[in-house]
């Protein structure tokens, strides 16, 4: 499916341009100067901007329905390197609600205050071959044999975020993703109220990992906390800064604040290859080498671990609920620059 959207060489081409001269050390030296003429990094990735902004394929999510009123033409790319360099392409401005993003920073949280094998031995870390919201994947091992990208074991990690009240909670959340974005970040609330709404088949896996023992109780409250998580409105620049928190070991390049614990970089990366594409992150990850992130929103970010990290935003989705050029521009970006982790 990645490798579909390579067909068109004229969407390629400008890329292809734009990365060349971005993966050149030159270009680095050149583009951190204050140069006369116009610079180089935002050349390029105007370039990209301009080849990719028209790909015709995908459409917005429409079962959640404030994402179907989204605007398809957004579009913006942004690279953030771990020196805290920010190059910036298109609309990075616009906001939208990050969705399954959010599913790796709940992740971490839980990872800060249980340790890592907190996850691992409660659903699991392995891919499950089904749709990000799969009724089949929970019953197949009964919630286990699973990971905290799908939803089942999203909305397991988010009841395993501590606090006493649901705001308590919610202040953790909303904690660890602006201190990832650099900025306090707020919930869209007409996306919220739309999806909680609409949701009752969370509501009914919730209901389902409570039943096999994986949520431990108020199972309803938990896809709550989940379904408002998923509301939390980023732009383009955020998503790439959160990543780049990811790619720099935890700590925000741009603000330099430790957010997320270093030791626990590596797992949350190794969660993201298994299973940050779905049932589509086997044939990501053979195509780019790179752990990545996707939300029904259209954001989709990829971390290079210690260098850089390239978030692209267009809402057009394909049936996995991966955006399309999204996924056509990181797949150009990494064949051209080799940045596999591999
Ligand atoms: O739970 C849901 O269905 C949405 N709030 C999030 C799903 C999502 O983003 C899937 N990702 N590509």
């Amino acid at each position: 499916m990645v490798r579909s959207f390579m067909r068109s060489s004229r969407l390629i081409l400008g890329l292809v341009t734009a990365l060349t001269l971005m993966a050149s050390p030159a270009f680095a030296a050149k583009s951190s100067k204050k140069a006369a003429g116009p610079n180089p990094t935002q050349t390029a990735m105007n370039d990209a901007l301009a080849k990719y902004k028209d790909i015709p394929e995908g459409k917005n999510a429409d079962y959640i329905p404030a994402l179907a009123k989204v605007d398809p033409n957004i579009y913006g790319i942004v690279v953030v390197t771990v020196d805290g360099k920010v190059y910036t392409a298109g609309d990075v401005t616009s906001e939208v609600s990050i969705q399954s993003i959010s599913k790796v920073f709940a992740m971490a949280k839980v990872m800060e205050e249980q340790g890592p094998d907190a996850l691992l031995n409660n659903m699991g870390v392995d891919a499950t071959g089904q749709v990000f919201n799969s009724i089949v994947a929970v019953e197949q091992y009964k919630g286990s044999e699973m990971n905290p990208m799908v939803n089942p074991g999203a909305i397991t990690t988010t009841s395993m975020i501590s606090g006493a009240t649901p705001e308590e909670i919610w202040g953790r959340i909303i904690g660890i993703h602006s201190d990832c974005a650099g900025r306090q970040l707020k919930v869209n609330q007409e996306v919220y109220e739309s999806e909680a709404a609409t949701n009752q088949r969370n509501q009914a896996i919730a209901m389902l990992m409570y039943a096999y023992g994986h949520i431990k109780d108020n199972p309803l409250r938990a896809c709550d906390i989940y379904t408002k998580q998923c509301a939390i409105s980023v732009n383009a620049k955020d998503l790439a800064t959160m990543a780049a928190t990811l790619a720099n070991g935890g700590k925000n390049p741009v603000t330099g604040k430790q957010a997320i614990q270093t030791a626990n970089i590596p797992k949350i990366l190794a969660v993201m290859a298994t299973a940050g594409l779905y049932d589509d992150s086997g044939k990501w990850l053979y195509a780019t080498g790179l752990p990545a992130k996707s939300g029904v929103g259209g954001g989709i970010l990829a971390v290079v671990p210690n260098r850089c990290t390239l978030a692209v935003w267009s809402p057009g989705l394909d049936e996995s609920g991966n955006s399309c050029a999204g996924q056509a521009a990181l797949d150009a970006f990494t064949t051209l620059t080799g940045w596999s982790v591999f």
